[in-house]
């Protein structure tokens, strides 16, 4: 087989990759381990940046998201028993985001892909990059126990943390940056109408909670957990007394509970690779990153990745400029740094990082105090909430 892009892995990167170089006719295939059922069974985030919403119109698939999805234009931060409205709107110049689920998302891009006819082979084993730093690098992988080889020109490596991408660049090229956190969330998902119309971001001397949502009628909450935390120990009824505890009073009094439809625990992680390429291999989202998910930035930041190669593709392939190549990698990093910064900041001020630290606590509060009682602060966040710009790839 032969393609000019090989993408391997199709979650929300590869497929939305996929999708925008399918429509400007720059021919791909993508490569997926599991079933596609498979990968629509992840739950995973739920909020999108007004750039990567514009970038799925690009894509063509905003007519669902526009029905169903749910625009924000604020976001709410509770503490001391009091609640602070961010207006995201009223501090970015009009911005919003968009509640719209990560796996409605992949949903409408498999669609999409179907009707373009764009080809993604799935339950493929054994996908091997090779060849990277020569002009012709190629895949090999295994479909119903056959040795295939898929040419290219190039490969997105959209394989997300544990794929096989990252691992195929020779070690001593790669410098990696990380912190994990010592707690996880435990997420609930139900179909009870959401405690409130906007997010709410809670700390509290219990732990952190997070009061989330799918539609009107489907939410999805979250609390902080020790990591040794199993989640058969947390009944749905154990979850919502934890989660009730947590919140302000007006808004714990207005909670709806119901039995789960899903439950598990996320670990909390800061990591970066880099250089985000080798050769002709380009590291695209969770391959290349991963953020703490205070602050919804995991997927935001996979669609910028997905923003920069295409129009580097676009560049090549439209325009012969093969010298922009190397710049993937400095583009990307340059917003990857700073959505690791504000994910890493929201988390170290809302958790609760020990028993013992009193000093920890009163900075968090001070500092909640503070950048909500400011027009400077509240800005800041609002305009990193709702998205950084997306780095052009020339200046
Ligand atoms: N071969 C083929 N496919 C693979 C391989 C492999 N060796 N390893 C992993 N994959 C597939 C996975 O099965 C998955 O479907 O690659 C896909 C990677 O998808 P995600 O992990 O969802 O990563 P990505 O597409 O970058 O999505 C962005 O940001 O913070 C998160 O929740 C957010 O998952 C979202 C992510
Ligand atoms: C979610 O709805 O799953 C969600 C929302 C906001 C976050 C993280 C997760 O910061």
């Amino acid at each position: 087989m032969k393609t000019q892009v090989a993408i391997i892995g199709a979650g929300p990167s590869g497929l939305l990759l996929g999708q925008l170089l399918q429509r400007a006719g720059i021919d791909n295939v993508i490569l997926e381990r599991r079933s596609g059922e498979y990968v629509l069974s992840r739950i995973r985030a739920g909020v999108l940046e007004q750039g990567m919403v514009d970038l799925l119109r690009e894509a063509g698939v905003d007519r669902r998201m526009d029905k169903e999805g749910l625009p924000h234009d604020g976001v709410e931060l509770a503490f001391d028993n009091r609640r602070v409205r961010v207006d995201l709107a009223a501090h970015t110049g009009g911005k919003q985001v968009m509640v719209y689920g990560q796996t409605e998302v992949t949903r409408d891009l498999m669609e999409a892909r179907e009707a373009e006819g764009g080809q993604t082979l799935y339950e493929v084993d054994n996908v091997q990059p090779h060849d990277l730093d020569s002009d012709a690098p190629y895949v090999t992988f295994e479909q119903s126990g056959e040795t295939r080889r898929l040419d290219c020109d190039y490969i997105a490596g959209c394989d997300g943390f544990h794929g096989v991408s990252r691992q195929s660049i020779p070690a001593e090229r790669l410098k990696t940056f990380e912190r994990v956190y010592p707690f996880g969330w435990l997420g609930l998902l139900s179909d009870t109408p959401p405690v409130s119309d906007e997010l709410i971001y809670a700390r509290h001397e219990r732990g952190f909670a997070l009061c989330s949502m799918r539609s009107q009628t489907r939410s999805r909450y979250y609390v902080q957990v020790p990591l040794e935390e199993k989640v058969e120990d947390w009944s749905d009824e154990r979850f919502w007394d934890e989660l009730r505890r947590r919140l302000p009073e007006d808004v714990a009094a207005n909670l709806v509970t119901g039995p789960s439809l899903e439950k598990s625990i996320a670990p909390l992680r800061s990591f970066v690779v880099e250089p985000m390429q080798y050769g002709r291999l380009f590291l695209v989202g969770d391959a290349a990153h991963i953020v703490p998910p205070t602050g919804a930035k995991g997927l935001n930041l996979a669609a910028s990745d997905v923003n920069t190669l295409y129009r580097l593709m676009l560049k090549v392939y439209r325009e012969g400029r093969t010298d922009l190549v190397p710049r993937y990698s400095q583009t990307c990093l340059k917003r990857v740094w700073k959505a690791e910064r504000f994910s890493w900041w929201m988390t170290s001020i809302l958790h609760k990082f020990s028993e013992e630290e009193d000093f920890g606590a009163r900075m968090q509060q001070a500092e909640l105090d503070y950048v909500t009682g400011s027009e400077a602060g509240l800005t800041t966040i609002a305009e990193n909430y709702v998205g950084l710009p997306y780095e052009p790839l020339e200046d």
